[in-house]
Parts: structure tokens; C-alpha cells; sequence
């Protein structure tokens, strides 16, 4: 029988900068959820990707004097870009996407002109409040005291003819849609989106602009190109093949069983979304759910903000698992989750090091110390085990209720309080009591096996989680692939009663706050060649500064000076046709004959000066910098094309 199928996709993110761990929230959530459905049995596509057009990349480019395309790949494909985010992450995505792939822009241009011929889109002209940053037409009545509703930032007046999509003619639908309680999770969200935005009315939408180019060109209208956001959502449909022939399992995926999504991007994907997905005919996605955002002292991060934690600190210092781990085990799922460092920490030593890691460490240090590794197959039970043996039946089960809620803090939670059980039936039993007498050697090997079901049991929930760091516990603890399964997590007895455990390595351990937050600072502290600022000084007239005479001068000869180790002696060819003498303490940062033949600048009219017995007639211009600590020194150096004896004003 073909396996059950589950679609599940993050929102593209926008290459317009670095991402940040909020960032990494949202996809290692989604992750965790893909890997638990695949625990699950099920075919799952999870895809992600990056959303590259629309004006703010089209100014960014720009501004840093690229091509729209190279700014999106740097930061897409670049050294710690996206993608290297993404498997520093450890994430798990079937798919990756991105909207300027030519087999996804072919499909955004069919589906708009098949909107446009059912007359779903429609021209006119634009009058409204822009918002270039999250490049958004507002009316009056939606902006924030005078500000966009989602960033807080300006809007500025604009106007411009555009294509319109007929989102008014869907709202009855949506606003069905959205009150049915099964579409948009959490619930709280349902009553944001209806009373915030569909009972004041809801307005035909603005899905084309002519103010720039960066973007996919409406066909029938060059000159127009078609809305971020509409190129941005379709990417569901189209990375599965949908109108294009780079893929065919739209039929196997669509519709996606979970979108999942920051809060402020859930106006889209319950509004606009399932009312372009009605106008296309095509099948509804089964759910959205709307994460909450990691917040630093109650702000978002984000770049802008200036308050971002850069994830490949973290993961450095602390791996990628406690990472993971940390934000999903920390904060509820759909509610916002103030982040700090010391918090991250805490969670490590408290969740990882003390419960999980020690049960595990003492768990197979035991059993080396008292078995060798190997337990005895004879065993004694004793009334103390029930609880924990029922656990291990039952936890499972009450940890899937809560994950296919996306309750996924809760899930965690439900395992935590199996790993604490175990380890109080450490202290409950003490098998270092038992190991004394000989006699109870049976009950020793049954306290170990279950302390080793256990954690059998919990590892195979923290898969979807932690990946890496299971993969290591369960060999430490002896649990071949079928003992790993989820179909066997619901069971007690599945390692074999002569199971072979070995210590590895230890999987979490513990940090010391102090220190790590020091060696974490030490880490931010900027690497590689540094200017050190000083402010401006008092200004000068133009007047004074053109009684300068900076030239462009070659270097003919350079030689250090004899008994210095500081001094080069310069000849150089200043314009004038006579060559020119100046000395220059810069030996420490150049070798002599590397200098030859290169175009230089020097201010030539100050009075000479004599150093080491030899005159100087000028000072050649540099400029200084600090490498990891050190101060070094740059000669100004001009290309070869500029004559000497140009003067620089
Ligand atoms: N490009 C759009 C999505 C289009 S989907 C068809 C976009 N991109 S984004 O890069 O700005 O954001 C991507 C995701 O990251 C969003 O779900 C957003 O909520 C999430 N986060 C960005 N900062 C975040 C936090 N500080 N905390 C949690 N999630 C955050 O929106």
C-alpha cells in the first residue's frame, strides 16, 4: 500500500540579508514536524526556499553596486548564506526553491494570466500608503498611527497603474474558511483575521507594479511585473510541478497539509491565499499555522532593529542540537518567546546535561562497571518498576497527541517527564546498593534494562529534535534501526535482554554560564582588519586645503635605509622630470622591491626633513589599520593608468 503522504512547507525567506535564529525558529520548527511525520511513516515533502524579487532587493542590489541576481546568490548561495544555514541547521528539506528558478516564473506568469482571463484580475490605478520595507500598499484605515501596520516604519503616498486581484469577491469564502476552526491555527489567530481585516471590508488587491523591474513580467503587459506576494505564495504549487514540467507531484502533494508561517505573514496565507488558490480552482492547503516570534527584550529581531543572534555563534559554542532543541523546547510553539543567551544556557544544563545526558552516561557507565557492557539475561522485578514501565507504554502516545497539534513544546514535555521518572528511579533503586551482593544481580540487570528502555523510548521522540545527538545515544545504548522505530515506541521489552551498551562520548556537556557568555563575546569580537574611528576633525577651508599639492608620483627606485629598520628610501617620479627623494617608515609593512613600479600619492610641499643623515622631501599618503590587534599600514596606491604628477583635489 503506497505510504500516506504529508506536504509541509515554511515561508520563503526573503535574501535580503543574513537570516537570524527567528529565522531559524520557524524552519528547525518545521523540521521538527517533517522528521516526526517520516518517524510516523509517512511520504513527506517538506520544502522550503527563498523569496528574491521585489523593489527592496532591486534597492539593495543596487545600493552595493551588483545585479539584483548576484545580490540574491551571495546571499542565497553564498559562504553563510541560506543554504549553508540550512545544513548548519541540520534541516531536512526535500525541496529547496527559489522564485527567480526560470520553471517557477514561467508558472507564476500562467497562473496570473489564467486569473486575468477569468477576469479575476482586472486593471486600474493605485492611490494608496506604501511601505517599501515590507512592500505593501495599506489604505488610510489600516495603518497604525499613521504607520505600516506590520513594521511600524513610514508609508509614503503612492500611485501608479496596476492589475487588481478581485479578493473582495472571496471574502464570504475566506471568512467561511477561517470560522470552520479547522484552517488557521492557533485559533486566536481566526478572530485577528476576521475582525482585523475581513468584516471592515476587504479590498480588491494591487497585484502588479510598474515602479520597478526586479520581479516577474506580467506577459500580455511588459512593463508590469507581478506582486511579490503572488509570486512569492504560488511557489507551494509550482515547486511541485504545478504548471511547469520541472517537477510532476502536484497531484501526489497538493494540498499541502500544513503551511507554516510567522504571525505576521498570516494575513496572507488565510486571506489572499486560499482566495487566489478559489479563484484558480484549485484545492485548499488543510491548514496554516501561525508561530509566534522570537523577541529580544519584547522586539522582534530583526536586522533592522539592529537585535539579531547570529545562529553560527551558537552553534559553534554550543552545537547545533542544544540549539534546536532550545527553541523548540523553551517556548510554545504559537506564542511569542523571549530570547536570551542565559536562558539557552540554562535550558542545555538543566534539560540536556543534567536530565537526558546523565541518564544516559549513568545509565551505560553502570552497566560497563557491573556487566561489562553486556546485561545477563536473568531478571527480578520488583513493584517499584510499574510506574516506570507503564511510562514507557504510555508516553509515546501522549507525546504524538500533542506533536500532531504542533504542540510541539508539549511533546517535548511529555518526554522530559519520562527522562526524570528514570532518573528519580535511579536514586528509587540504587543499583550501586544492588551491585554489592551477588545475589541481586538479577534485579540490577532489570533496573538497567529499563533504565536503557527508557531512554530507548525518549530517544525515539527526540529524534525529530535532536537527530544528531540520538543517533549517538541510541548506539551508545545499544538500539539497532528496528529498536529506533516509532512502531516500537509504545512498547516495553524491545531491546534484547542481553543487551550491549558502551559510555561514548558525553552527549551534552555541562556549560559554565559565566565563561560561555565571556568566550561568546570574545567570539563576536570582529575578526580580520579593523579601523579604529576618530571623529571628524574641525573643518578646514577649501582655501587651506588646496595650498596641499598632493601628487600621483611612480616609484623609480626604493631601498631600505642602512641602519634603520623602519625607513624605505623612495625615488619617484613626481611630473616634474626631476626624480624626488622621500623617506618613508613603512619598512616594517613592505618589502623594497615590491614597491618598484607602483603609482603612489605624496604631498610634495612640505618643508624637507632629515632623517638617518638623508633628506626627505614630502610624505608619502597611507592609511592605518588594526589586524587582531596589531597596527599596520597601507600605502595609497592608485592604478598604473593615472600619470604621475596628476594632482588630487
Ligand atoms: N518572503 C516572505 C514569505 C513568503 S511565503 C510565501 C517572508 N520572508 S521573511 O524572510 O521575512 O520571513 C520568513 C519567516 O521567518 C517568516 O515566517 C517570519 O515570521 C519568520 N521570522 C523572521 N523573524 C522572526 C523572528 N524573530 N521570530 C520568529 N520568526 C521570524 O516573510
Amino acid at each position: 500500500m503506497d505510504k500516506k503522504t504529508f506536504y509541509i512547507t515554511t515561508p520563503i525567506y526573503y535574501p535580503s540579508a543574513k537570516l537570524h535564529i527567528g529565522h531559524a525558529y520557524c524552519t528547525v520548527a518545521t523540521d521538527a514536524i517533517a522528521r516526526y511525520k517520516r518517524l510516523r511513516g509517512y511520504d513527506v515533502m517538506f520544502l522550503t526556499g527563498t523569496d528574491e524579487h521585489g523593489m527592496k532587493i532591486e534597492e539593495k542590489a543596487k545600493a552595493a553596486g551588483v545585479t539584483p541576481q548576484e545580490f540574491v546568490d551571495r546571499i542565497v548561495t553564498g559562504e553563510h548564506g541560506v543554504l549553508d544555514l540550512w545544513k548548519l541547521m541540520n534541516i531536512s528539506n526535500d525541496r529547496f526553491i527559489r522564485t527567480t528558478d526560470d520553471y517557477h516564473m514561467e508558472s507564476v506568469q500562467k497562473i496570473f494570466r489564467k486569473m486575468y482571463e477569468k477576469g479575476d484580475i482586472y486593471k486600474g490605478a493605485y492611490k494608496g500608503k506604501y511601505c517599501t520595507p515590507c512592500e505593501s500598499f495599506w489604505t488610510e484605515s489600516q495603518l497604525k498611527d499613521g504607520k505600516c501596520p506590520d513594521c511600524g516604519g513610514p508609508v509614503h503616498d503612492a500611485e501608479e497603474e496596476a492589475y487588481f486581484f478581485r479578493l473582495s469577491k472571496y471574502a464570504k469564502p475566506v471568512q467561511e474558511l477561517l470560522e470552520g476552526g479547522e484552517f488557521l491555527e492557533p485559533a486566536s489567530r481566526v478572530n485577528e483575521m476576521v475582525n482585523n481585516f475581513i468584516k471592515p471590508g476587504l479590498e480588491d488587491l494591487c497585484v502588479s507594479r510598474t515602479s520597478f523591474s526586479w520581479g516577474i513580467p506580467v506577459d500580455f503587459d511588459p512593463g508590469h511585473v507581478v506582486y511579490v506576494w503572488v509570486d512569492a505564495l504560488f511557489n507551494y504549487c509550482t515547486a511541485l510541478g504545478f504548471l511547469n514540467d520541472k517537477y510532476d507531484d502536484y497531484d501526489k502533494y497538493w494540498p499541502a497539509d500544513v503551511h507554516i508561517v510567522g504571525k505576521e505573514i498570516v494575513r496572507f496565507h488565510s486571506i489572499i491565499w486560499p482566495a487566489m488558490l478559489m479563484s484558480m480552482e484549485l484545492p485548499l492547503p488543510k491548514k496554516v499555522y501561525g508561530h509566534g516570534w522570537l523577541v529580544i527584550d519584547g522586539a522582534r529581531m530583526s536586522k533592522t532593529r539592529g537585535n539579531v543572534v547570529d545562529p553560527y555563534l551558537l552553534v559553534d559554542r554550543f552545537g547545533v542540537d542544544a540549539l534546536r532543541f532550545f527553541l523548540l523546547r523553551t517556548f510554545p510553539f504559537g506564542s511569542d518567546g523571549n530570547y536570551s543567551t542565559e536562558l539557552l544556557i540554562s535550558t542545555i544544563n538543566t534539560d540536556l546535561a543534567n536530565d537526558l545526558g546523565n541518564l544516559v552516561s549513568r545509565t551505560t557507565a553502570m552497566a560497563e562497571k557491573y556487566f561489562g557492557g553486556t546485561l545477563p539475561p536473568e531478571r527480578e522485578a520488583d513493584p517499584l518498576d510499574d510506574e516506570l514501565v507503564s511510562m514507557i507504554r504510555e508516553t509515546a502516545g501522549r507525546y504524538a497527541a500533542q506533536m500532531d497539534k504542533y504542540q510541539l513544546h508539549l511533546g517535548l514535555e511529555e518526554v522530559f517527564r519520562l527522562i526524570q521518572r528514570a532518573n528519580k528511579y535511579i536514586d528509587e533503586t540504587a543499583p550501586w546498593i544492588l551491585a554489592r551482593d551477588e545475589a541481586k544481580k538479577p534485579r540490577l540487570a532489570t533496573v538497567l534494562y529499563n533504565l536503557l528502555e527508557a531512554l530507548r523510548v525518549s530517544l525515539t521522540m527526540l529524534t525529530p529534535f535532536i537527530p544528531g545527538s540520538c543517533e549517538k545515544a541510541f548506539a551508545q545504548i545499544g538500539a539497532d534501526e528496528a529498536a529506533r522505530s516509532w512502531d516500537r515506541a509504545g512498547e516495553y521489552g524491545v531491546l534484547p535482554a542481553t543487551v550491549s551498551v558502551h559510555k561514548g562520548e558525553t552527549l551534552f556537556p555541562r556549560i559554565d554560564m559565566n565563561k560561555a557568555l565571556e568566550e561568546l563575546e570574545a567570539m563576536k569580537a570582529p575578526k580580520g582588519p579593523q579601523v579604529k574611528i576618530e571623529p571628524v576633525l574641525p573643518d578646514v577651508s577649501i582655501d587651506d586645503f588646496a595650498k596641499c599639492d598632493m601628487r600621483v608620483c611612480k616609484v623609480l627606485a626604493c631601498e631600505n635605509v642602512k641602519k634603520s629598520e623602519k625607513l624605505l628610501k623612495f625615488t619617484l617620479d613626481d611630473g616634474s622630470g626631476a626624480p624626488r627623494q622621500i623617506l618613508s617608515g613603512i619598512a616594517k609593512f613592505y618589502k623594497a622591491e615590491e614597491l618598484v613600479g607602483k603609482t603612489v600619492v605624496a604631498i610634495l610641499n612640505l618643508p624637507p626633513r632629515k632623517m638617518m643623515g638623508q633628506e626627505s622631501n614630502g610624505m608619502l599618503l597611507s592609511a592605518v589599520r588594526e589586524v587582531d590587534g596589531k597596527e599596520e599600514l597601507r600605502l595609497l596606491m592608485l592604478d598604473d593608468s593615472v600619470p604621475a604628477g596628476s594632482r588630487l583635489c
